[in-house]
């Protein structure tokens, strides 16, 4: 017996249920989860329809080689971590990141932060076993609570609505910061410099901070006035979050009043992980249907059949703008796995934006115990993913970064030098291991030297 639809026609946003979810939290009491759902979908949508299809736009452009998408951002947004500073802090090396970006490929930075949303998480196993004591998994904190004792980790639907009242806070402080003037171009330029000045590979970085100090002062000649000039004081930012808790999902999609579309009004683009993206299953199922651009991740061992097989049953009238495959193969394996992919997709004629995730396939034990990455692991991953899109003959349009705008010390290397005995130091992360500030804006200067190669 089968109760999946087998026509697109029959999508609606409950579809999903009718299919295998992976990777969906074990909640102890379903008419609490009920409750809250119930009341979520009362809320407000958190973004709307035409900001979607605005962010589809500026991706059909990254598809051409005509804009280049940063995506980045913490792994996990946490409850407690939650305060202004931090969301400032990680908006402005977002904002420097693409600066830099910008210069460096002569086409605008599409940016879209891994914030406002980003709270779920995928796990490896459903539990985890300390000293003989097992208890769920943390799964993010809009299930349960990073604290390993049984109370803490018994999922809790509540958190759910407090996910999207934080995900609303972060949203409208960061639509302030980037419509009232904090993102100010010549403002952005400054912190830029700063970083050149105190940083180690500074002469190497101030090469192109000469030249866009010099773009600068040639519009300034040219009249355009740096302090009036709306495009120069604001951006378009944009957020996204991998899809993961379908309830949360289905209970924020909205059906547009103008187009009659359904959008996914938790943000303005989504993903869909490694771990949940069968074809069959529930997550594939349900993104099918909302219109928002989808992100899909990929890893080392996905087959280039399966990838046409997602872009048909994802985009099938070949929208520009609907996807975007983000490769998380590992520096070691991306020229192998890399390859037969781009070939069967252009094959197939699907138009994506490619884009790097340099992060996930690259992640490994310390010895000391911590999780981490390598930053020359994460460079040798863009260089890889740049060389085979060049062969391959498509754009490389994007890349997918978490970060923090802290001062951690979660990933080894960079200009600063994080070495193993430091990682102890300032490990915040509830997740993954992030990228500091400094980090994240050396990645910025090393991508947009391979963009102008
Ligand atoms: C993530 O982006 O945090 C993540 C879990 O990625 P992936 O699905 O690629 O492993
Ligand atoms: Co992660």
């Amino acid at each position: 017996m089968s109760t999946v639809p087998l026509f697109k026609d029959d999508w609606t946003p409950q579809t999903w249920r009718a299919r295998p979810a992976a990777q969906q939290p074990d909640w102890p009491d379903a008419d609490a989860v009920d409750a809250v759902l119930t009341e979520l979908r009362g809320q407000p949508p958190l973004v709307f329809a035409g900001e979607a299809r605005s962010l589809s736009d500026q991706l059909a452009a990254a598809a051409e080689g005509k804009a280049f998408l940063l995506v980045a951002g913490d792994c996990a947004e946490s409850f407690d971590a939650f305060s202004a500073d931090g969301i400032r802090d990680k908006l402005k090396v977002i904002l420097q990141m693409s600066v830099v970006l910008t210069y460096g490929s002569g086409v605008p930075t599409v940016k879209v932060g891994r914030m406002a949303g980003q709270f779920s998480k995928p796990r490896s196993s459903p539990t985890e076993t300390r000293d003989g004591l097992e208890l769920p998994s943390f799964r993010g904190d809009t299930v349960n609570d990073f604290a390993f004792d049984a109370v803490a980790r018994r999922p809790d639907p509540q958190r759910l609505l407090r996910a999207y009242h934080q995900s609303a806070s972060t949203l409208n402080l960061a639509r302030a910061f980037t419509k009232g003037g904090f993102a100010d171009l010549a403002r952005v330029h400054a912190w830029n410099q700063e970083f050149v000045a105190s940083s180690r590979e500074g002469q190497r970085y101030e090469a192109l901070a000469n030249e866009i100090e010099r773009a600068l002062r040639f519009m300034q000649a040219c009249g355009i006035d740096l302090q009036d000039e709306l495009q120069l004081h604001q951006v378009d930012f944009w957020v996204a979050h991998e899809a993961l808790l379908l309830g949360y999902e289905e209970a924020l999609t909205r059906q547009d009043s103008l187009t009659g579309d359904w959008y996914d009004c938790s943000a303005h683009m989504l993903w869909i992980g490694e771990r949940t993206r069968q074809l069959d299953g529930a997550h594939v199922e349900f993104l099918s249907g909302v219109k928002n651009p989808i992100g899909v991740k990929l890893g080392p061992d996905v087959s280039p059949a399966d990838v046409v097989a997602l872009c048909e049953r994802l985009n099938p009238k070949r929208q520009e703008g609907r996807l975007v495959l983000f490769t998380r193969m590992g520096a070691d394996k991306i020229a192998d796995a890399l390859p037969p992919v781009i070939r069967a997709v252009t094959a197939a004629r699907h138009p994506v934006v490619w884009a790097s995730d340099p992060m996930h396939a690259n992640t490994f034990s310390h010895a000391s115990g911590y999780k981490t990455r390598r930053f020359d692991d994460i460079m040798r991953e863009l260089e890889g993913f740049f060389a085979v899109c060049h062969a391959a003959g498509v754009a490389p349009g994007g890349v997918h970064i978490e970060l923090t705008g802290e001062n951690v010390t979660e990933c080894l290397g960079g200009s600063d030098e994080v070495l193993g005995e430091h990682l102890e130091e300032r490990y915040e992360t509830m997740c993954d291991p992030r990228l500091n500030g400094r980090q994240s804006i050396d990645l910025a200067f090393h991508v947009a030297e391979l963009l102008r190669r």
